[in-house]
């Protein structure tokens, strides 16, 4: 056989790699060793899509190309060998013009940081690509929404993406689609067709297979595993060869799509990688009369093609087809294997779908052990021994076919479960179950039925592998079915379950399905009931496969010409260039051959001495440079990783570590790989001798009296007498109790920054910070040296949530640390697992409180106590107070009073997470209204209406931020939605349906919102150049929120003043650069949803300033010249004389408009449940007025 080299085309270039690392993924390759970088690590796990790739294999037999979405995480790069890779740049760029996928996207503001957004093209791409070969007609509405349905988004929401990819639809209603750019509200549907950006399948399909490859793919190309360490038998007699040949000591890997690595990160590296995804015999697909083989290397996508196409002859395959496609997401299921998949539930206790679907199908599995082939019943196989040992390999899965089983008076049933936190795409399930039955009909009446036969399937329980409840089946054949029989079975069935984790909540799971399953078939006379919508249930029963539109929506935004271009809804700036993925995030900034890397060690330890960090077996890994602790922190310098108004901390644990999670040390290393794995193979001996117990709870903390102080300022005065509200109330609820949990923000751009040394002592930082100007403070502080040596600068931000704020802090300043040490760039790229660990997020809290009310719903007083977890710093835990009392006092409780105690215990510092305090202070305030109006058995609007302030009540709970009576809205937009969305006969038709449906529910709910807006100081500065563009800068980083859009809007407001012509076009001229802490001081922290509004003030101030200096020179030329003078006119004659055409500014806002009020009222409508723990068949509407 003829050995090649690896030899594959990214985007129609030709890559050929001389050897590599059998374990290098894909995407590792394309980031660091081509310039494609819209390949994005978000997860490196295969759960958010962020680095999906089109994966091009031609097929020399038929001379045809198959193309789909891989997730290049996972994919290892020895396996493309021969085909052909597609990124999002390669559909579109800036030379080449953009494809319609990323002007849409742009168009339908479907692109807010940017950083999922390539993945999502190539997602679409993928679908397009698909319908246009499988089906003439092109795209449906339900592909499209499905299309991206394994992509995570964290800061655009769907509704606008999905849009984006319906406008692909066939049979999209143009009128269906959602607020976008191409045209205004009212126009005709063809206008609006004739406004999106063209799409031709036959020109817009770009990707062709090169012909340097199809040559290729004519000998099997086997790579020389001395070089790749990678082999690839073609036959199942080569394989067992491959595995007999083996030497004992050397370790060796079955692969077929590696996304098992998703789930089970390889601890040890393997000698040598075999793949067995080119055996024929593992990848056929046979169908007979008898049911279905498919081999194990058949992958899950094709498996659910083949399933589908049998539905004629035996429906369990279509149903089984129909629950496979939930697993993971597309890419996943195009790449992962069905062997793969049964072989990670037996060896590991995967908690799989497919085991438990097979087991309530009958199927066996045929096993390589040795020469000899083994068929085994699936129950068999599952039960025994771990077979991960790479002698025994799984050939292929037999699934019976049941259709003879029904006759004229059987029936046969088949049906499947789970539960998972969602319902499509990307979320393993919290039980999963299948379940098959054959029931006979009794004569005379026909109305009992009786099981003959039935296998029952559960698994995913967080128990072992998948199970079959035996012991239900065997009590339940030939029983006549009732509810006192069912009541038994699931007396049984809670027996035999037995979940390792959350066992009531998964054990009622199971239970659910159960009766869910067997209830219609007690049930004969079904109850039917029509709904707004026309659907008609039987029993509350619905059909899992009735495919459903998931996403619709429509939005106002009301324009105005006086301000123009403020306000308008102008496309985001370099949208299109974040779908392409040519937008550069730190990550993306090329770097120098001499880049040393950086991974953190932490803390396993809440709080213990560090006696000796070291590696496993003492020996330090390869490619390991350095260490580093806080030993290493110059002695001019101060060991601190971040400061906040409330003080500094840390950057690394000293002699003591306080928490698990604190950074102990960074290792640094050639690679990022190196450094990942180095750190994890970090050992660290702890002592805990002499130290207290650590303080984990919010309780030990109020034991132990460990509270941050709260200065006065942030720590709003109680309101009115809360003893005689109390007295003047007629029912009470004293000592309720809640707690808030915490929550991660996931960012999709994971912690980066990228340190240079430079001459003279200085270092220049790229950071993905939303808080530029503290990092450098904090660097310079740390390296003890002056603030005019570091240089900080931040593009753009990969979404922020609050999490780039101060924890941005630490890594960029271990960074530069590094760099500054080893005077050698350094790059830090947190994995997600480290991320999480470090981030420490929302902060979680207790609440407890007693509140007074009159039979009405009326309020009288509240009286609360909260207990909030800051963790071991203070970060920006002491504005919690405040935060938390703003949005809680939006109702009129009557009086007040509280005790609020931000606790310090040794956990991760909690910190500014997505409206810190405003979420959690809401939802307090949400709690004890249900509670009221429950405990009143009163409608919970009702209390919530009477309850709202007057302006009286409103002054006396916000004070001198109240504003004017006219200002105070909140009434009006009550009743204003009210009507709008016809609130009253809808929470009337929830009410009939909740009598009428056993199964699905719905709820209504109007909520209330008060938001305390505080403005910041913020610098900006905006420079006319010599061919009348501009060049501006501000404080805010742009964080996906459109900042850059409004600056850029504002800045052609300001300078439209100068009223030259041409003016009105000046949007296109003008472009925001990123933040550079030392071209603009003062940048602050973008926060609190104020950074765009203070910044645009900023700007717009210096536009002020340039048309002033502007005007005597207009006025000249208006005199001089009788005709009108255009923008380019005006600046040329400006700079021939020298006027000053640079102005910059620190906005400060004023004090009477520091703080304000903002109002809203939102109207939530749900439905949900074909079952009690269905997700499938869910609905929600939301709509708003701010
Ligand atoms: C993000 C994500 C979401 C997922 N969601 C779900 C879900 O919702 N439900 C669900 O059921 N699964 C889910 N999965 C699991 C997925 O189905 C499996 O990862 C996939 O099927 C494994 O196939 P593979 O070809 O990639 O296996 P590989 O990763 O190549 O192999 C996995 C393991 O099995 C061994 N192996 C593979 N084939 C054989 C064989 N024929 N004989 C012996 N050993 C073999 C390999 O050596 C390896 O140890 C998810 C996975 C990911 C990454
Ligand atoms: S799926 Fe690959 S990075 Fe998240
Ligand atoms: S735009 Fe999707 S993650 Fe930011």
């Amino acid at each position: 056989m003829e050995v090649k080299d690896l030899e594959f085309a990214v985007n129609g270039e030709r890559f050929k790699i001389n050897s590599v690392d059998p374990s290098t993924s894909l995407l590792e390759f394309l980031r660091s060793n081509t310039p494609f970088k819209s390949v994005k690590l978000g997860c490196g796990e295969g759960g958010c899509g962020a680095c999906l790739v089109l994966l091009s294999k031609y097929n020399p037999e038929s001379e045809q190309v198959e193309e789909y979405s891989i997730n290049s995480c996972l994919t290892l790069l020895c396996s493309v060998n021969g085909c052909s890779i597609t990124t999002s740049e390669g559909l579109g760029n800036t030379k080449k013009g953009f494809h319609p996928i990323h002007k849409r996207f742009a168009g339908f503001h479907a692109s807010q940081c940017g950083f999922c957004s390539p993945g999502m093209c190539i997602s679409l791409y993928s679908a397009l690509a698909n319908a246009h070969r499988s089906n003439s007609s092109g795209l449906t509405v339900s592909e499209a929404e499905k299309s991206v349905a394994g992509n995570l988004c964290r800061c655009t929401g769907y509704r606008p993406i999905v849009d984006a990819c319906k406008s692909f639809a066939a049979d999209v209603d143009i009128e269906d689609l959602g607020f976008n750019s191409f045209w205004k509200k009212g126009e005709s549907r063809e206008v609006m067709l004739k406004s999106l950006p063209p799409y031709n399948p036959k020109e817009h399909l770009v990707t062709t297979f090169p012909e340097f490859l199809k040559k290729k793919k004519k000998v099997n190309n086997c790579l020389d595993h001395s070089r790749y360490h990678w082999t690839t038998p073609f036959s199942v007699a080569e394989l067992h060869n491959i595995l007999e040949s083996a030497n004992s000591g050397d370790s060796l890997k079955l692969v077929v799509g590696n996304t098992g690595t998703g789930y089970y990160k390889d601890k040890e590296r393997f000698d040598r990688y075999v793949d067995i995804s080119h055996i024929p015999e593992m990848l056929m697909i046979k169908k007979d009369e008898k049911g279905i083989e498919i081999g194990a290397a058949v992958t899950i996508s094709k498996a659910i093609d083949a399933l589908n196409e049998e539905s004629k002859s035996s429906y369990i395959f279509k149903k089984m087809a129909t629950h496979m496609e939930k697993i993971g997401n597309h890419s996943i299921r195009n790449s992962g294997s069905i062997g793969g998949n049964l072989v990670m539930a037996q060896s590991r206790k995967f908690p799989s779908d497919i085991t438990t679907l097979l087991l309530a199908a009958d199927a066996s599995v045929y096993m390589l052990n040795g020469r000899k082939t083994e068929k085994l019943r699936l129950q068999e196989f599952l039960g025994m021994p771990p077979i991960l040992d790479s002698k025994r390999v799984l050939l292929k899965v037999e699934i019976p076919s049941c259709t003879a089983l029904s006759g004229d008076d059987t029936d046969l049933f088949f049906e499947s479960y789970r539960a998972a936190p969602r319902s499509i795409g990307n979320a393993l399930p919290y039980v999963n179950a299948a379940f098959f039955a054959l029931v006979s009909r009794q004569e005379p009446s026909r109305k009992g039925v009786m099981v003959k036969k039935c296998l029952l399937a559960f698994g995913s329980y967080g128990g072992d592998h998948s199970i079959r409840a035996t012991e239900v089946e065997d009590f339940l054949t030939g029983k006549l079915l009732s509810y006192s029989v069912l009541y038994e079975a699931v007396g049984l069935l809670r027996g035999i379950i037995v979940p390792s984790k959350d066992p009531e909540y998964r054990k009622s799971l199971a239970v659910g399905f159960l009766f869910e399953f067997f209830y219609p078939l007690i049930e004969s006379s079904s109850r039917i009931c029509s709904l707004d919508s026309g659907e008609k249930h039987s029993n509350g029963h619905v059909d899992p496969a009735r495919s459903l539109s998931f996403l619709s929506s429509s939005q106002q935004v009301l324009e105005s010409n006086e301000f123009q271009p403020v306000g308008e809804a102008v496309i985001k700036v370099g949208a299109a260039l974040q779908a392409s993925g040519e937008a550069v995030f730190v990550d993306d900034i090329p770097t120098l051959p001499d880049c040393l890397h950086g991974a953190f060690i932490y803390s396993t330890e809440p709080l213990a001495k560090i006696k000796r960090i070291s590696f496993t077996e003492n020996v330090t890994p390869t490619g390991v440079f350095a260490v580093l602790t806080f030993k290493d922190i110059p002695q001019e310098g101060q060991n601190i990783g971040s400061k906040t108004l409330f003080g500094p901390g840390l950057l690394f644990a000293d002699e003591v570590t306080r928490c698990a999670g604190q950074r102990i040390a960074l290792v640094v290393a050639d690679t990022q790989k190196h450094a990942d794995r180095a750190a994890n193979l970090a050992v660290v001996e702890y002592d805990t001798k002499s130290l207290e117990e650590p303080i984990l709870t919010v309780e030990d903390a109020v034991k132990r009296s460990s509270f941050f102080e709260v200065h006065p300022m942030f720590y709003p005065e109680p309101v009115g007498d809360v003893m005689k509200g109390m007295k003047e109330a007629e029912r009470k609820i004293l000592l309720a109790e809640f707690r808030l949990g915490s929550q991660y923000f996931f960012y999709m751009e994971p912690q980066t920054a990228l340190a240079l040394p430079d001459e003279d002592n200085c270092v220049k930082v790229f950071s993905s910070s939303q808080a530029p100007e503290y990092v450098h403070s904090v660097i310079a502080t740390c390296l003890g040296i002056q603030e005019h040596n570091v240089r900080v600068i931040t593009r753009r931000v990969g979404g922020g949530f609050g999490g780039k704020a101060v924890k941005s802090m630490p890594v960029a300043t271990a960074c530069a640390l590094a760099a500054h040490k080893l005077q050698r760039p350094v790059k830090i790229y947190l994995n997600r697992k480290t991320d999480m660990i470090m981030a420490g997020g929302r902060h979680p809290m207790k609440i407890t409180y007693n509140v007074g009310f009159r039979s009405d719903g009326k309020l009288t007083a509240l009286e609360l106590t909260m207990l909030i977890d800051s963790g071991m710093e203070p970060d920006v835990s002491p504005i919690m107070p405040r935060n938390i009392m703003g949005p809680l006092r939006k109702y009129d409780w009557g009086a007040l009073s509280f005790d609020v105690k931000v606790c310090k215990t040794n956990l991760p510092s909690r910190t500014a997470m997505r409206a810190p305090g405003e979420v959690q202070g809401s939802y307090i305030a949400e709690s004890i209204i249900e509670n009221v109006a429950s405990s009143l058995q009163m409608d919970v609007d009702a209390v919530r209406k009477i309850n709202l302030h007057t302006y009286d009540s409103l002054r006396k709970f916000y004070k001198h931020i109240s504003g004017d009576l006219d200002e105070y809205t909140l009434p009006l937009l009550w009743d204003k939605l009210e009507i709008s969305s016809e609130f009253k006969k809808r929470a009337e038709m929830v009410k009939e349906f909740n009598m009428c449906n056993v199964w699905r529910k719905r709820g209504i709910s109007r909520v209330p919102i008060i938001h305390q807006v505080m403005q910041r100081p913020t610098p900006g500065k905006v420079s006319i150049l010599s061919d009348g563009s501009v060049v501006v800068e501000v404080g805010g980083i742009e964080i996906g929120q459109g900042l850059w859009t409004k600056v850029q809007q504002m800045v052609a407001y300001g300078l439209r003043m100068t009223k030259c012509k041409g003016s009105e076009k000046l949007m296109e001229r003008i472009r925001v650069v990123q933040s550079d802490t030392l071209g603009l001081i003062q940048g602050g922290f973008t926060a609190g949803s104020t950074t765009s509004e203070n910044s645009c003030e900023a700007v717009r101030l210096c536009c002020a300033i340039l048309v002033e200096r502007l005007k005597p020179t207009m006025d000249q030329m208006l005199m001089e010249k009788s005709g009108s003078v255009t923008w380019n006119m005006l600046i040329q004659q400006a700079y021939a004389r020298s006027v000053n055409l640079s102005a910059s500014t620190l906005y400060k806002p004023e004090f009477s408009s520091m703080e304000y009020l903002n109002y809203g009222v939102g109207i939530s409508e749900f439905a949900g449940g074909g079952g009690p723990y269905d997700r499938k068949n869910r609905d929600f509407k939301i709509r708003y007025h701010l």
